[in-house]
């Protein structure tokens, strides 16, 4: 295994457990089947309620091996299946299956976000939600405005994250209708701190 491979699940893990904090709320919804975008190492698993029947989670860079996430699967109250796979392309589930899509932290790092709503939508129920909670363009013009210059550089030094995308705006355009959006300032850097959560069902 490379360097960067062993690193990579390790590093992710301990920077996502500093929004924690924020998981209960959104992931405390979901239920019945759960589809999970950009399962990373697992941290919502916990805070899943024993509604959820079975968790399907997707991730191109899944961070299988990592003993704390192998943790969290072992203790998931519910059957948890993991594929490698990235939520912009055609996903392998039939039309309808799931009651709710889950995604933390990860629209930011879909290249085609609109494609993979598009996706959602296919693969969610009649009456099914999507639940989101995502750091994403700030409301105040001057830190929008930095976070466009500053973009470019984030984008090449994370190799995936997007700080300046309108999360509402583009849940919206996926063919979604917002039901609940709160946004509110996290700790940290302005840039990175804006927070949409949410809960969408199709238009
Ligand atoms: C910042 S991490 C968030 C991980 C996790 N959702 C959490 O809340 O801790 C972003 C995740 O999105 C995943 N990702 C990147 N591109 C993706 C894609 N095209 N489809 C699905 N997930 C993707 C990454 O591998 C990574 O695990």
């Amino acid at each position: 295994m490379r360097l960067a491979d062993w690193l990579r699940p390790r590093l992710l893990d301990r920077l996502m457990a500093q929004l924690d904090d924020l998981r209960p709320e959104i992931a405390g919804r979901a239920e019945g089947e759960v589809l999970e975008l950009g399962f990373g190492t697992g941290r919502n698993l916990p805070h899943l309620p024993p509604r959820v029947k079975r968790l399907a989670a997707i991730d191109p860079k899944p961070g299988d091996g990592l003993p704390a996430l192998e943790d969290r699967v072992a203790c998931a109250p519910f059957p948890v299946e993991r594929h490698a796979l990235r939520a912009d392309g055609e996903l392998p589930f039939d039309a309808g299956r799931f009651d709710t899509v889950l995604t933390t932290f990860t629209l930011c790092s879909i290249p085609d976000p609109l494609r993979a709503l598009r996706e959602v939508r296919r693969v969610l129920a009649p009456g099914g939600r999507l639940l989101f909670l995502e750091h994403g363009r700030a409301p105040d013009p001057r830190t929008a405005r930095w976070q466009d210059r500053l973009n470019p550089l984030w984008l090449r030094l994370t190799g995936e994250c997007n700080m300046n995308r309108p999360i509402d705006r583009l849940v919206e355009a996926g063919g979604f209708r917002l039901e609940e959006l709160t946004r509110f300032r996290h700790r940290g850097p302005a840039v990175l701190a804006h927070m949409y959560r949410g809960v969408a069902h199709s238009a």
